[in-house]
């Protein structure tokens, strides 16, 4: 873009209950490499997938308004499907730059199911929401969903980013009724729709090797692209240094120091 510095960086938030969003902005680097990136997650409320939607409504939305007030990105994604499914207009409602929300890649599955059933693993808010709902009607109709709802999964995948150890067994007694489903019941498709799961996705793979898992990653990395793109050469800063933001008290800082670090954040402070 014309006046645009080499090396200038737009700076865009990510927001999560926990490590899930960090899945979702390793898909956006990888696509946006001048993006420079802020992470506030919610550790203070971790799970999401358990609380009501008033309650996500009241905190989702006053939190990304701080978090934009105070670090000025450009964007902001809700990279948290329990979350997106209940705050989206809220939260645009509220604050004037562009907000990307994550939510189950339902349409995509649909179209890749062959046996035109597919499965849904997401939180317990997630597979309850009208807005799920309305998505499944919209783009799955032609197919046979079954919904998985779990808190159990966040927490594995929570746990294996901050300590390398994975709980197999939890997840497999977890999925253990889609692994039991046979012939024309078993989904060939199965959509992460929570951005925690990628992060167990070998796991999932390995217990289930006939079915596809996607998520939603990619597209929202080419989602971020395009509504960057649309902005004009102000929105352009100088580097800094990506930083990410946890809420509350955070037990075991070193190893989310750590953690965070591997996404390329320079460092780990309190919100
Ligand atoms: N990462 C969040 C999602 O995509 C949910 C995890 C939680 O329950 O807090 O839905």
């Amino acid at each position: 873009m014309e006046g645009v510095q080499t090396g200038a960086v737009r700076r865009v938030l990510f927001f999560d209950s926990g490590v899930g969003g960090l899945s979702v902005y390793r898909d956006v680097k990888e696509v946006n490499p001048d993006v420079e990136g802020f992470y506030l997650f919610d550790n203070e409320c971790f799970p999401y997938g358990t609380k009501s939607p008033a309650f996500l409504e009241n905190r989702v939305v006053s939190l990304i308004d701080a978090a934009c007030r105070r670090l000025r990105p450009a964007a902001a994604v809700i990279a948290c499907n329990t979350a997106s499914t209940v705050v989206l207009p809220f939260v645009r409602e509220r604050i004037s730059i562009p907000v990307i929300g994550v939510v189950p890649a339902i349409k995509p599955a649909a179209r890749l199911s062959q046996k035109k059933v597919i499965a849904l693993l997401a939180t317990p808010g997630t597979v309850s929401r009208p807005y799920t709902d309305e998505l499944i009607k919209k783009y799955a109709s032609d197919c046979k969903v079954i919904k998985l709802g779990t808190p159990v999964l966040a927490s594995i995948a929570e746990s294996r980013l901050s300590t390398g150890t994975v709980d197999r067994k939890a997840i497999e007694q977890t999925v253990k009724p889609l692994m039991e489903l046979k012939g024309g019941d078993r989904p060939d498709v199965a959509v992460l729709g929570c951005t925690h799961y990628p992060f167990i996705a070998d796991v999932l793979q390995q217990l289930m090797p006939d079915v596809r898992f996607i998520d939603s990653g990619n597209a929202i990395g080419r989602r971020v692209r395009q509504v960057l793109s649309a902005l004009g050469p102000e929105s352009f800063e100088k580097p800094g240094q990506p930083l990410a933001f946890y809420t509350g008290n955070l037990d075991s800082y070193a190893d989310r120091l750590k953690m965070v670090r591997n996404f390329g954040f320079a460092d780990l402070q309190q919100f």
